[in-house]
């Protein structure tokens, strides 16, 4: 569990935050960065068809800051010149990383040939790596699920075939296609995969706890680990992951520092974006954030039934106050009813049209 390097970056710690569409923009990544511990950050999968047809939102969402380096953009999509041009446009935005999707579920991805359904398709797959592979300098990665269907597991085989094609870091989320985020990831999958190539590999799926993440990550003796839904839940983990890697107890935030983190990302979002938007996100983020907080279910429903600015501020200042008074932190309650964030489907809306 040592930093590792895709090619002559340090992925230092050996921590990545897991692409999420409609999540891991600037914003939020920016706000985990913050907190420390994460060795690399990964754009939210960006359609090359956007990109290729100057679709501004998907030129945006390229966009990152300095201090978010090492910085992956990840891409999808089924054609293989327009995936090489998209591979193009990412290298000279200044990414440091080219990262290709092969494990989106969404129909609307699948259809077009891209996502998990090139793990249908290994062919189309080659291809696309081979054509990028020509087209950038920088280093080439992919995230696959471990197949299509149960009955069709090839992830070893399509990492295999991915390292011949140069591909520099695999990413393997332990689910198939047809899972979608049901049951749980397939470490032993992973571990295959980590067997099977010369490549760093890291892991994916269900990381929430310290101990459930270390334990899989040393059965599976993979390189990294990659943290999704975890991150929305507790921005810090990625610190706590790296406290524990240096031998040191893992950071607690306070709960005044939780508010602190929610109103600073609730300002960083007002800055980019304009306000409806910023209460869809600060909703988004406080549903995940205040799961097993004492009265957190009461929380989430003033704050998705707040419309404004003033009242969203308001319900956290109350909110937090009552929970300071009471001293309700950390007593391990988890609550049943925080509505799961789960795939990629929601946020496909806005590319579909592009993808079509
Ligand atoms: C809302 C949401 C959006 C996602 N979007 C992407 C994406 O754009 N690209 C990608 O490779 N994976 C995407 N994923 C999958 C995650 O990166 C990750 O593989 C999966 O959530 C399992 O990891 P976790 O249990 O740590 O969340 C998404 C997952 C969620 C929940």
């Amino acid at each position: 569990m040592k930093p590792f390097k895709i090619r002559d970056i340090k992925i230092d710690p050996p921590l990545i935050l897991s692409p999420m569409a409609g999540v891991t923009d600037y914003t939020f990544r920016r706000l985990i960065k913050r907190r420390g511990g994460v060795g690399l950050v990964v754009s939210e999968f960006i359609s090359v068809e956007g990109l290729t047809r100057n679709n501004p939102k998907s030129k945006r969402q390229m966009r990152f800051d300095e201090i978010e380096r090492p910085f992956a953009v990840q891409i999808f999509g089924g054609q293989s010149e327009r995936m090489a041009m998209g591979a193009e446009m990412a290298e000279e935005v200044g990414a440091d990383i080219l990262d290709v999707n092969c494990g989106c579920p969404a129909p609307k991805v699948v259809k077009n040939g891209g996502g998990s359904g090139l793990l249908r398709e290994p062919e189309r797959l080659e291809k696309i790596l081979k054509e990028i592979k020509r087209a950038i300098t920088i280093p080439l990665t992919l995230k696959l699920r471990t197949g299509y269907t149960e009955s069709t597991i090839n992830v070893v085989d399509i990492a295999k075939m991915a390292e011949q094609c140069g591909v520099e870091h695999i990413q393997v989320h332990g689910r198939t296609r047809d899972q979608g985020y049901k049951g749980l990831a397939n470490w032993d999958l992973i571990r295959e995969v980590k067997q099977s190539v010369s490549v760093p590999v890291s892991g994916n799926g269900d990381i929430t706890s310290i101990e459930y993440g270390m334990r899989k990550w040393a059965e599976s003796g993979t390189d990294g680990i990659l943290i999704g839904r975890g991150a929305m839940q507790n921005p810090w983990i990625f610190r706590q992951f790296a406290d524990v890697l240096a031998g040191r107890e893992p950071y607690q935030p306070d709960l005044n520092e939780k508010k602190a983190v929610l109103l600073e990302f609730f300002e960083m979002c007002l800055e980019e974006m304009p306000e409806l938007v910023a209460l869809g996100k600060m909703k988004q983020l406080a549903g995940q954030f205040t799961k097993g907080l004492v009265g957190g279910a009461q929380f989430r429903q003033t704050l998705y039934h707040s419309h404004s600015v003033d009242e969203i501020l308001e319900n956290i200042t109350t909110y937090f106050n009552t929970l300071t008074a009471g001293g309700g932190y950390g007593d391990g309650v988890v609550e049943a009813d925080v509505p799961q964030i789960e795939s990629c489907d929601a946020f496909t809306g806005g590319v579909g049209s592009a993808a079509a």
